[in-house]
């Protein structure tokens, strides 16, 4: 019996949910030896009824104790499969586990108090299930032993509940009113109410069809890492990542997309065992390659001879919103598919639907709890599939700062991007990133370089322009007494005034950087949160440098005998002298300038900024 199904069990928390789980594996003989007894002792010696919903959280303790888990899955079978029945306790766990692919569900059970009705979140749940494509529903009327067994209520609840349902267009396998308090119609037929004949939960979930294995479906594997070997000068480098679908056998030609490169598969890498030929959906493992062509994180590996993904910077997608913040135009957010991870806007919503009662709403901007049609924008091209070929290559998470807040599905792709012409077809909007990357050869970046007056900051900055000008990356320095001889020319020295100095700095750069140029800001910034506000203003695209040098040091380099001046009294706030210098605790790269020569400086920040700004090498 090697046939699983994945089952999600969905409902409001009050409804029972935890006493049908442990229902389920109490009749079906799924738990520990010895548990069922430990809970009913324990519950005797606290002297609290026992109840199955205790069976779970007895379950869930021991798991905890392991690793963290976001889901509980427990485990049950019957005589025809096993089961995987996934307890998604909230909506944000439930999308997370639909949506990131961590789970596909083949089926879902909901479960509706009797006595309570349909709620709110019954009805948004029941959204989600449709918009994620499981069509494979049974609906279970709990706690009906507390309205007496009676019929009319069950038929009532089925009533409004289909009519809601086929709103949606989800039609329910079956109904069925149980009482997982008493067990009836569970595992077992209910005597309570013999008026129903359409047999049990169990009895249901053994009715659903499995979803045929993803092995037969094109082959993608999201790219998740490149690795070299490093041992005995060998120079492979293997693609690691999860298959998501299909087969991949050695000797295959295969392409990568968004970026459309192609190769050979040399050799499949498993680790610690023997190499393979072949591997298949649901395996995590690597391949190498005939040819070492430049591949990163967040392609998508594909048979040449398969149906291809769509790659596109542009979509129609329906979307959950959960985020604490509404979801609006002209803010930053990141779209996370596959194991891609790119800059997102929301371009425009099309229409707004209340996931409860239905009601459409024409607004921009979608609140907490909402589903919308909406148009996505992306700064990069991904790679993704539509419904009917790999529907989980479709769903994606949206990343508002730091926090998940919603997820979704691609429902109709609205440009195509092709690599090998570097054309992009698409229509309406301003230029994008992308474009500006196709335009310039590389990305913007802010490259914000602070120090003490001395340290070398402008000499650095000075040298590293000139070398990535001569490599034909379009580069512009960005100095600080430069800056205060015109549009900061208001501004003096006191903690106020260099606030507001650095913050108009952070603005240009910003700018210079959007429009594709490499901007090297060289500016004392003395104060901690200015430089965080000036990486905010950059949404990322900044890289903090701390050029490093002993005040002691400064002083004895004095290039402009400032400090000379500063001590004699001359001058007034200088930094390090009367005026504090808060140095970066953890910047994204330190020149040490004290410890390394001008030349050992000047390379490493190349090194970094290279790293950063995805340098084609074509405009030389
Ligand atoms: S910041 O603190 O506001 O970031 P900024 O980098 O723009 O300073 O300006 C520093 C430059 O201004 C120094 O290189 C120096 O030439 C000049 N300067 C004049 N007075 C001062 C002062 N009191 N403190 C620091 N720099 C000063």
């Amino acid at each position: 019996m090697d046939e699983v199904m994945n089952v999600v069990i969905v409902g409001h928390v009050d409804h029972g949910k935890s006493t049908i789980i442990g229902r389920l594996l109490a009749d079906t003989d799924s738990l520990p030896e010895g548990k069922l007894q430990m809970v009913k002792d324990n519950c005797k010696r606290n002297s609290k009824p026992f109840e199955y919903a205790f069976l779970l959280d007895a379950l869930k303790d021991e798991q905890s104790q392991g690793i963290t888990i976001d889901t509980a899955r427990c485990f049950f079978k019957t005589d025809k499969r096993r089961y995987i029945l996934i307890d998604a306790p909230g909506h944000i766990e439930f999308l997370k586990n639909m949506v990131t692919g961590a789970s596909r569900a083949d089926a879902a059970l909901m479960v509706i108090d009797a006595h309570e009705g349909v709620e709110e979140n019954t009805r948004r749940h029941s959204y989600f299930l449709s918009m994620l494509g499981i069509k494979q529903i049974a609906v279970m009327v709990n706690k009906m032993d507390l309205v007496g067994f009676k019929q009319e209520v069950f038929e009532e609840i089925k009533e409004t509940y289909t009519a809601f349902l086929s709103k949606i267009g989800v039609e329910a396998k079956a109904f069925i009113p149980v009482s997982g308090y008493c067990g009836d119609n569970i595992a077992n037929t209910s005597e309570n109410m013999p008026w129903f004949h359409g047999g049990t939960v169990l009895s249901q979930l053994d009715a659903f069809e499995s979803t045929p294995l993803p092995d037969q479906l094109p082959f993608r594997m999201p790219v998740q890492g490149v690795y070299k070997f490093t041992a005995f000068g060998d120079s492979r480098r293997i693609i690691a990542g999860t298959v998501e679908s299909g087969k991949l056998n050695v000797g295959d030609k295969i392409t990568f997309w968004p970026s459309g490169k192609q190769t050979t598969v040399k050799s499949i890498e498993v680790w610690n065992a023997p190499a393979k030929d072949t591997i298949s959906a649901g395996e995590a493992s690597g391949f190498t390659m005939t040819e070492q062509i430049y591949i990163r994180r967040g392609e998508v590996a594909c048979r040449s001879d398969e149906t291809p993904p769509h790659t596109g910077v542009r979509f129609r997608a329906n979307i959950f919103w959960l985020g604490r913040e509404r979801f609006q135009k002209d803010k930053h957010y990141f779209l996370k598919c596959g194991t891609a991870k790119v800059d997102m806007t929301l371009e425009s919503v099309e229409r707004v639907v209340n996931a409860s009662n239905l009601s459409i709403v024409q607004r921009q901007y979608v609140e907490k709890n909402e589903v919308a049609e909406c148009i996505l924008r992306l700064d990069y091209p991904i790679a993704f599939d539509g419904n009917d070929v790999v529907a989980s290559m479709g769903r994606f998470v949206v990343v508002d700062e730091y926090e998940l807040a919603g997820g979704g599905i691609i429902t109709e792709p609205l440009s195509e991007y092709n690599y090998d012409t570097r054309n992009i077809r698409w229509s309406g909007g301003s230029v994008n990133k992308m474009q500006r990357r196709e335009l310039m050869g590389h990305d913007g970046l802010v490259v914000w370089m602070t120090g003490l007056s001395g340290a070398g900051k402008t000499t650095i900055a000075q040298e590293v322009e000139r070398r990535l000008v001569s490599m034909g990356i379009s580069s512009f320095i960005i100095d600080g007494d430069i800056l205060r001889n015109g549009l900061n020319e208001d501004l003096g020295f006191s903690e106020e005034d260099r606030v507001e100095n650095i913050r108009r700095t952070a603005h240009v750069a910003s700018l210079m950087k959007d429009a594709g140029m490499v901007t090297l800001v060289s500016l004392i910034s003395p104060y901690e949160k200015s430089r965080e506000a000036a990486r905010k203003v950059a949404k990322g695209s900044f890289m903090e440098v701390y050029v490093k040098a002993d005040i002691e040091t400064c002083k004895k380099r004095d290039p402009k005998k400032l400090y000379q001046k500063a001590q004699e009294g001359s001058i007034k706030n200088f930094t390090g002298i009367d005026s504090p210098y808060e140095a970066p605790q953890n910047p994204d790269v330190l020149l040490d300038t004290e410890l390394w020569s001008e030349e050992e400086c000047v390379e490493t920040l190349l090194d970094s900024i290279l790293g950063r700004i995805n340098f084609t090498g074509t405009r030389k």
